[in-house]
Protein backbone atom coordinates (compact mmCIF):
# COMPACT_ATOMS: atom_id res chain seq x y z
CA UNK A 1 0.00 0.00 0.00
CA UNK A 2 1.27 3.26 -0.55
CA UNK A 3 0.02 6.90 0.67
CA UNK A 4 -0.20 8.88 -2.25
CA UNK A 5 -1.47 12.01 -0.26
CA UNK A 6 -2.84 12.43 3.01
CA UNK A 7 -6.24 12.12 1.69
CA UNK A 8 -6.12 10.20 -1.12
CA UNK A 9 -5.22 6.16 -0.31
CA UNK A 10 -4.21 4.38 -3.14
CA UNK A 11 -3.75 0.44 -3.07
CA UNK A 12 -2.84 -1.52 -6.28
CA UNK A 13 -3.11 -5.19 -6.08
CA UNK A 14 -3.62 -7.37 -9.35
CA UNK A 15 -4.25 -4.99 -11.91
CA UNK A 16 -7.15 -3.30 -9.37
CA UNK A 17 -6.83 -0.24 -7.63
CA UNK A 18 -8.53 1.37 -4.86
CA UNK A 19 -8.57 4.87 -4.60
CA UNK A 20 -9.78 5.68 -0.80
CA UNK A 21 -11.04 9.74 -0.69
CA UNK A 22 -10.14 9.68 3.18
CA UNK A 23 -11.06 12.39 5.23
CA UNK A 24 -13.87 10.92 7.47
CA UNK A 25 -13.88 13.43 9.75
CA UNK A 26 -15.59 15.42 7.37
CA UNK A 27 -17.36 13.06 5.67
CA UNK A 28 -15.02 12.93 2.88
CA UNK A 29 -15.82 16.55 1.74
CA UNK A 30 -13.87 17.39 -1.08
CA UNK A 31 -12.22 20.73 0.04
CA UNK A 32 -9.36 22.04 -2.85
CA UNK A 33 -6.38 20.46 -1.35
CA UNK A 34 -8.04 16.87 -1.47
CA UNK A 35 -8.95 17.71 -5.13
CA UNK A 36 -5.72 18.56 -5.73
CA UNK A 37 -4.47 15.32 -4.11
CA UNK A 38 -7.12 13.13 -5.97
CA UNK A 39 -5.73 15.15 -9.19
CA UNK A 40 -2.34 13.86 -8.44
CA UNK A 41 -3.27 10.41 -7.42
CA UNK A 42 -5.38 9.90 -11.13
CA UNK A 43 -1.83 11.26 -12.60
CA UNK A 44 -0.31 9.21 -11.10
CA UNK A 45 -2.59 5.91 -12.21
CA UNK A 46 -3.23 7.33 -15.74
CA UNK A 47 0.86 6.36 -15.70
CA UNK A 48 0.65 3.12 -14.31
CA UNK A 49 0.84 0.03 -17.01
CA UNK A 50 -0.25 -2.20 -14.17
CA UNK A 51 -4.10 -0.48 -14.02
CA UNK A 52 -6.58 -2.34 -14.76
CA UNK A 53 -9.46 -1.22 -13.15
CA UNK A 54 -9.93 1.91 -11.03
CA UNK A 55 -12.25 1.77 -7.66
CA UNK A 56 -12.84 4.82 -5.96
CA UNK A 57 -15.04 4.45 -2.89
CA UNK A 58 -14.65 6.90 0.93
CA UNK A 59 -13.13 6.49 3.93
CA UNK A 60 -15.41 5.05 6.42
CA UNK A 61 -18.71 3.02 6.89
CA UNK A 62 -20.96 6.20 6.56
CA UNK A 63 -19.66 8.41 3.97
CA UNK A 64 -19.01 8.03 0.12
CA UNK A 65 -18.27 11.95 -0.26
CA UNK A 66 -20.80 14.40 1.10
CA UNK A 67 -19.96 17.15 -1.37
CA UNK A 68 -17.92 19.96 -1.46
CA UNK A 69 -16.54 21.46 1.66
CA UNK A 70 -19.12 23.91 2.66
CA UNK A 71 -16.67 25.82 5.33
CA UNK A 72 -14.53 26.38 2.62
CA UNK A 73 -17.15 27.59 -0.37
CA UNK A 74 -18.70 29.83 2.19
CA UNK A 75 -16.14 32.19 2.34
CA UNK A 76 -15.68 32.29 -1.48
CA UNK A 77 -15.89 34.88 -4.39
CA UNK A 78 -17.57 34.55 -7.65
CA UNK A 79 -13.58 34.50 -8.68
CA UNK A 80 -12.68 31.80 -5.89
CA UNK A 81 -16.06 30.01 -6.92
CA UNK A 82 -14.88 29.47 -10.61
CA UNK A 83 -11.75 28.90 -9.66
CA UNK A 84 -13.31 25.87 -7.39
CA UNK A 85 -15.49 24.90 -10.08
CA UNK A 86 -12.78 24.54 -12.80
CA UNK A 87 -10.80 22.77 -10.46
CA UNK A 88 -13.02 20.23 -9.65
CA UNK A 89 -13.89 19.54 -13.37
CA UNK A 90 -10.53 19.82 -14.11
CA UNK A 91 -10.15 16.71 -11.49
CA UNK A 92 -13.04 15.00 -12.52
CA UNK A 93 -12.43 14.97 -16.47
CA UNK A 94 -9.11 13.41 -15.42
CA UNK A 95 -10.73 10.31 -13.52
CA UNK A 96 -13.28 10.25 -16.51
CA UNK A 97 -10.67 10.31 -19.49
CA UNK A 98 -8.53 7.34 -17.40
CA UNK A 99 -8.77 4.29 -20.09
CA UNK A 100 -9.39 1.64 -17.54
CA UNK A 101 -12.88 0.91 -16.41
CA UNK A 102 -13.12 3.23 -13.09
CA UNK A 103 -16.04 1.95 -10.83
CA UNK A 104 -17.62 3.89 -7.80
CA UNK A 105 -18.27 2.02 -4.84
CA UNK A 106 -20.73 4.18 -2.63
CA UNK A 107 -20.64 3.42 0.74
CA UNK A 108 -22.73 5.88 2.44
CA UNK A 109 -23.47 9.82 1.60
CA UNK A 110 -23.36 10.70 -2.10
CA UNK A 111 -23.91 14.23 -1.97
CA UNK A 112 -23.42 17.20 -4.63
CA UNK A 113 -19.65 16.88 -5.66
CA UNK A 114 -19.81 13.44 -4.18
CA UNK A 115 -22.46 12.19 -6.46
CA UNK A 116 -20.81 14.39 -9.23
CA UNK A 117 -17.51 12.38 -8.87
CA UNK A 118 -19.12 9.36 -9.01
CA UNK A 119 -20.57 10.59 -12.13
CA UNK A 120 -17.50 10.64 -14.07
CA UNK A 121 -16.93 6.87 -13.05
CA UNK A 122 -18.64 4.29 -15.71
CA UNK A 123 -19.82 2.27 -12.65
CA UNK A 124 -21.77 2.81 -9.80
CA UNK A 125 -22.57 0.15 -6.85
CA UNK A 126 -23.91 1.38 -3.77
CA UNK A 127 -24.22 -0.11 -0.41
CA UNK A 128 -27.71 -0.50 1.20
CA UNK A 129 -27.26 2.69 3.44
CA UNK A 130 -25.94 5.06 0.50
CA UNK A 131 -28.07 7.97 -0.28
CA UNK A 132 -27.68 10.34 -3.63
CA UNK A 133 -28.68 13.91 -3.96
CA UNK A 134 -27.60 16.83 -5.38
CA UNK A 135 -28.45 19.05 -2.21
CA UNK A 136 -26.78 22.49 -3.68
CA UNK A 137 -30.19 24.14 -3.85
CA UNK A 138 -30.52 23.85 0.01
CA UNK A 139 -27.56 26.22 0.47
CA UNK A 140 -28.59 28.83 -2.25
CA UNK A 141 -25.89 26.60 -4.76
CA UNK A 142 -26.45 24.68 -7.71
CA UNK A 143 -23.96 21.44 -8.69
CA UNK A 144 -20.85 22.87 -10.17
CA UNK A 145 -18.87 19.78 -10.79
CA UNK A 146 -20.86 18.52 -13.68
CA UNK A 147 -23.83 17.67 -12.28
CA UNK A 148 -26.05 19.29 -14.54
CA UNK A 149 -24.67 17.54 -17.56
CA UNK A 150 -23.57 14.52 -16.33
CA UNK A 151 -26.31 13.37 -14.09
CA UNK A 152 -28.98 14.37 -17.19
CA UNK A 153 -26.85 12.28 -19.32
CA UNK A 154 -27.26 9.57 -16.68
CA UNK A 155 -30.62 9.20 -15.98
CA UNK A 156 -32.52 11.89 -18.31
CA UNK A 157 -32.61 15.24 -18.09
CA UNK A 158 -36.87 15.16 -16.47
CA UNK A 159 -35.53 12.96 -13.30
CA UNK A 160 -31.92 14.92 -12.77
CA UNK A 161 -33.63 18.10 -13.43
CA UNK A 162 -35.99 16.83 -9.84
CA UNK A 163 -32.95 15.91 -8.37
CA UNK A 164 -31.75 19.16 -8.43
CA UNK A 165 -34.56 21.27 -8.37
CA UNK A 166 -35.62 19.40 -4.49
CA UNK A 167 -32.55 18.57 -3.13
CA UNK A 168 -34.52 15.53 -2.46
CA UNK A 169 -32.21 12.71 -1.42
CA UNK A 170 -32.00 9.28 -3.01
CA UNK A 171 -32.12 5.57 -1.22
CA UNK A 172 -30.29 2.97 -2.64
CA UNK A 173 -32.82 1.17 -3.61
CA UNK A 174 -34.22 3.95 -5.55
CA UNK A 175 -30.81 4.86 -7.54
CA UNK A 176 -30.82 1.52 -9.00
CA UNK A 177 -34.38 1.81 -10.03
CA UNK A 178 -33.48 5.01 -11.64
CA UNK A 179 -30.18 3.30 -13.42
CA UNK A 180 -28.14 5.64 -11.08
CA UNK A 181 -26.52 2.69 -9.16
CA UNK A 182 -26.00 -0.63 -10.87
CA UNK A 183 -26.75 -2.64 -7.91
CA UNK A 184 -27.09 -2.39 -4.06
CA UNK A 185 -24.83 -4.93 -1.63
CA UNK A 186 -25.22 -4.76 1.91
CA UNK A 187 -23.06 -1.91 3.07
CA UNK A 188 -19.88 -4.46 4.78
CA UNK A 189 -20.43 -6.96 1.55
CA UNK A 190 -19.99 -3.64 -1.24
CA UNK A 191 -16.29 -3.23 -1.52
CA UNK A 192 -15.79 -7.14 -1.53
CA UNK A 193 -18.58 -7.47 -4.14
CA UNK A 194 -16.91 -4.50 -6.52
CA UNK A 195 -13.66 -6.12 -6.01
CA UNK A 196 -14.73 -9.05 -7.43
CA UNK A 197 -16.30 -7.43 -10.26
CA UNK A 198 -13.39 -5.38 -10.85
CA UNK A 199 -11.18 -8.48 -11.06
CA UNK A 200 -13.16 -10.20 -13.70
CA UNK A 201 -12.92 -7.15 -15.51
CA UNK A 202 -9.08 -7.22 -15.31
CA UNK A 203 -9.00 -10.95 -16.45
CA UNK A 204 -10.13 -9.87 -19.72
CA UNK A 205 -8.47 -8.66 -22.94
CA UNK A 206 -6.75 -5.40 -21.48
CA UNK A 207 -6.54 -3.93 -25.06
CA UNK A 208 -10.10 -4.39 -26.19
CA UNK A 209 -11.71 -3.22 -22.59
CA UNK A 210 -9.82 0.27 -22.91
CA UNK A 211 -11.00 0.59 -26.73
CA UNK A 212 -14.43 -0.57 -25.77
CA UNK A 213 -14.33 2.12 -23.00
CA UNK A 214 -13.08 4.88 -25.25
CA UNK A 215 -15.68 4.30 -28.47
CA UNK A 216 -18.80 4.51 -25.63
CA UNK A 217 -17.19 7.34 -24.24
CA UNK A 218 -16.67 9.12 -27.50
CA UNK A 219 -20.16 7.76 -28.86
CA UNK A 220 -21.84 9.70 -26.37
CA UNK A 221 -20.55 12.95 -27.52
CA UNK A 222 -21.41 12.52 -31.20
CA UNK A 223 -24.34 11.79 -33.31
CA UNK A 224 -25.07 7.80 -33.49
CA UNK A 225 -23.39 7.70 -37.36
CA UNK A 226 -19.85 9.08 -36.47
CA UNK A 227 -20.32 6.92 -32.82
CA UNK A 228 -20.90 3.78 -35.18
CA UNK A 229 -18.15 4.28 -37.45
CA UNK A 230 -15.72 4.83 -34.53
CA UNK A 231 -16.51 1.44 -33.38
CA UNK A 232 -16.10 0.16 -36.97
CA UNK A 233 -12.62 1.40 -36.46
CA UNK A 234 -11.90 0.54 -33.21
CA UNK A 235 -13.06 -3.19 -33.79
CA UNK A 236 -10.68 -3.79 -36.71
CA UNK A 237 -7.64 -2.40 -34.78
CA UNK A 238 -8.37 -4.78 -32.57
CA UNK A 239 -7.07 -7.40 -35.27
CA UNK A 240 -3.82 -5.80 -34.54
CA UNK A 241 -3.64 -6.74 -31.17
CA UNK A 242 -1.69 -10.17 -29.82
CA UNK A 243 -4.59 -10.46 -27.20
CA UNK A 244 -7.21 -10.30 -30.20
CA UNK A 245 -5.62 -13.27 -31.64
CA UNK A 246 -4.70 -15.03 -28.52
CA UNK A 247 -8.37 -14.85 -27.49
CA UNK A 248 -9.55 -16.04 -30.58
CA UNK A 249 -6.86 -18.38 -30.36
CA UNK A 250 -7.42 -19.64 -27.12
CA UNK A 251 -11.16 -20.30 -27.75
CA UNK A 252 -10.40 -22.79 -30.35
CA UNK A 253 -8.01 -24.13 -28.90
CA UNK A 254 -10.17 -24.61 -26.24
CA UNK A 255 -7.93 -23.06 -23.35
CA UNK A 256 -8.08 -19.82 -21.04
CA UNK A 257 -6.39 -16.76 -23.03
CA UNK A 258 -3.24 -15.88 -21.78
CA UNK A 259 -3.75 -11.74 -22.63
CA UNK A 260 -0.04 -10.05 -22.24
CA UNK A 261 -1.75 -6.35 -23.03
CA UNK A 262 -0.83 -6.16 -26.41
C1 LIG B 1 -17.94 20.36 4.92
C2 LIG B 1 -19.05 18.62 5.92
C3 LIG B 1 -19.77 18.36 4.75
C4 LIG B 1 -19.51 19.17 3.62
C5 LIG B 1 -20.40 16.96 6.25
N1 LIG B 1 -19.47 17.72 6.82
N2 LIG B 1 -20.61 17.32 4.98
N3 LIG B 1 -18.15 19.61 6.01
N4 LIG B 1 -18.59 20.15 3.76
N5 LIG B 1 -20.12 18.98 2.43
C6 LIG B 1 -18.98 17.66 8.21
C7 LIG B 1 -19.97 18.20 9.21
O1 LIG B 1 -19.90 19.61 9.27
C8 LIG B 1 -19.50 17.55 10.47
O2 LIG B 1 -18.35 18.23 10.96
C9 LIG B 1 -19.05 16.17 10.00
O3 LIG B 1 -18.82 16.30 8.60
C10 LIG B 1 -20.12 15.11 10.22
O4 LIG B 1 -21.31 15.54 9.61
P1 LIG B 1 -22.71 15.65 10.39
O5 LIG B 1 -23.52 16.69 9.71
O6 LIG B 1 -22.48 15.81 11.86
O7 LIG B 1 -23.30 14.19 10.13
P2 LIG B 1 -24.85 13.79 10.01
O8 LIG B 1 -25.67 14.48 11.05
O9 LIG B 1 -24.86 12.29 9.95
O10 LIG B 1 -25.32 14.37 8.62
C11 LIG B 1 -24.72 13.89 7.41
C12 LIG B 1 -25.13 14.80 6.20
C13 LIG B 1 -24.79 16.26 6.55
C14 LIG B 1 -26.62 14.64 5.95
C15 LIG B 1 -24.35 14.30 4.99
O11 LIG B 1 -23.41 16.34 7.03
C16 LIG B 1 -24.92 17.17 5.39
O12 LIG B 1 -26.04 17.58 5.03
N6 LIG B 1 -23.81 17.57 4.78
C17 LIG B 1 -23.79 18.50 3.67
C18 LIG B 1 -24.23 17.80 2.40
C19 LIG B 1 -24.26 18.75 1.22
O13 LIG B 1 -25.01 19.75 1.24
N7 LIG B 1 -23.47 18.48 0.18
C20 LIG B 1 -23.35 19.33 -0.99
C21 LIG B 1 -22.35 20.41 -0.76
S1 LIG B 1 -22.35 21.58 -2.11
P3 LIG B 1 -18.18 18.61 12.50
O14 LIG B 1 -16.90 19.39 12.52
O15 LIG B 1 -19.40 19.38 12.90
O16 LIG B 1 -18.09 17.27 13.19
C22 LIG B 1 -21.49 20.81 -3.30
C23 LIG B 1 -21.22 21.66 -4.51
C24 LIG B 1 -20.36 20.95 -5.53
O17 LIG B 1 -21.11 19.69 -3.20
C25 LIG B 1 -19.88 21.90 -6.63
C26 LIG B 1 -18.85 22.86 -6.19
C27 LIG B 1 -18.32 23.73 -7.30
Amino acid sequence: MSDVAPSVIVELEHGVAVLTVNRPAALNALNSTVLLELEQAIAALAADPALRVLIVTGAGSKSFIAGADIVEMSGYTPQAARRFATLGHRVLAALEALPVPVIAAVNGFCLGGGCELALACDLIYAADNARFGQPEVNLGLMPGFGGTQRLARRIGAARAAELIYTARQVKAEEARTIGLALEVYPNAELLQKVRELAAGIASKGPVAVRAAKLAIARGLDAPLSVGNALEVEAFANLFDSADAREGMIAFVEKRTAQFRNA
